[in-house]
């Protein structure tokens, strides 16, 4: 069942949002060549407290951190360590979850670590953009697997493969809601999007078609191939006005 939220819901759930955004594009400005996956962690738990929050993701079926970062060829799921210093020419992952108010809010993008190569930043742009594709979908009376189709016929159009085995997820009172949100399938399916919905859309893009593989703790999923992955994730709501991106706004600007 999906959970429709009140307009007082879903006011506290922009700010939380707005919060979110924020603090992620204040991390993601600290991931520059020589800081390691730990320091970013802790930045984002100090930030977070400091907003009245708590972490979303810290003790979520024993996951360890504030911040999933995750590294090059790992997809998602990255458990941040001092031992994973950041060099120029990597891209990271950086996804984000608050709990405020009894609300939760989720959001995530990948960013490049200095210079990177072409074929890195197309799959950069392909992912965000296919976040975007899925978000434009997201209209009063549209079908829930709209969403998926435009996502995925996006990606598979730029010659980059959809992560299948993640989806996104309604959110609200818990950080994973009904329905799933896969990144690819036909259109014109699932339930009519009303009012009130809120989804956490997150695709995943890789360039070889295999399946991923979960490592040995359990936890950081990588590319069956080593090769490089990203993900981009909003947190949006449609009410009567319309569609609301709650987690939109967290642009990163670096000097060096
Ligand atoms: N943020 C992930 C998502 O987008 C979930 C992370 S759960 C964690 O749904 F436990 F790994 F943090
Ligand atoms: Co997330
Ligand atoms: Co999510």
């Amino acid at each position: 069942m999906i959970a429709l939220k009140t307009r007082s819901e879903l006011t506290v759930m922009r700010e939380n949002g707005q919060t979110l955004a924020a603090i992620l594009a204040e991390v993601c400005r600290q991931a520059v060549p020589g800081k390691s996956t730990a320091f970013l962690d802790e930045m984002a738990e100090d930030l977070l407290r400091q907003a009245g929050a708590k972490p979303a993701f810290k003790g979520y079926r024993g996951y360890p951190a504030t911040i999933c970062a995750s590294l090059n060829e790992e997809v998602v799921h990255g458990i941040p360590t001092r031992t994973r210093i950041l060099r120029e020419g990597d891209i990271l992952s950086v996804d984000i979850g608050l709990l405020r108010d009894g609300l939760y809010s989720d959001t995530a993008m990948t960013v490049a670590v200095g210079e990177i190569d072409e074929q890195t930043r197309h799959l950069l742009q392909v992912t965000e953009a296919s976040l975007w594709c899925g978000i434009e979908q997201v209209t009063l009376g549209n079908r829930l697997s709209d969403i998926s189709h435009a996502i995925g016929s996006y990606i598979e159009r730029e010659g980059l493969h959809v992560v299948k085995e993640y989806v996104g997820h309604g959110i609200g009172r818990d950080l994973h809601e009904d329905p799933q949100i896969p990144n690819y399938g036909p259109p014109g399916n699932g339930p009519r999007l009303q009012a009130g919905m809120v989804f956490a859309i997150e695709p995943m893009v890789k360039n070889d078609p295999d399946p991923t593989m979960v490592l040995d703790d359990g936890w950081t999923v990588v590319t069956a191939s080593g090769g490089v992955a990203a993900h981009f994730e909003h947190t949006v709501a449609i009410t009567e006005a319309g569609i609301d991106v709650l987690t939109r706004g967290g642009e990163v600007r670096r000097s060096g």
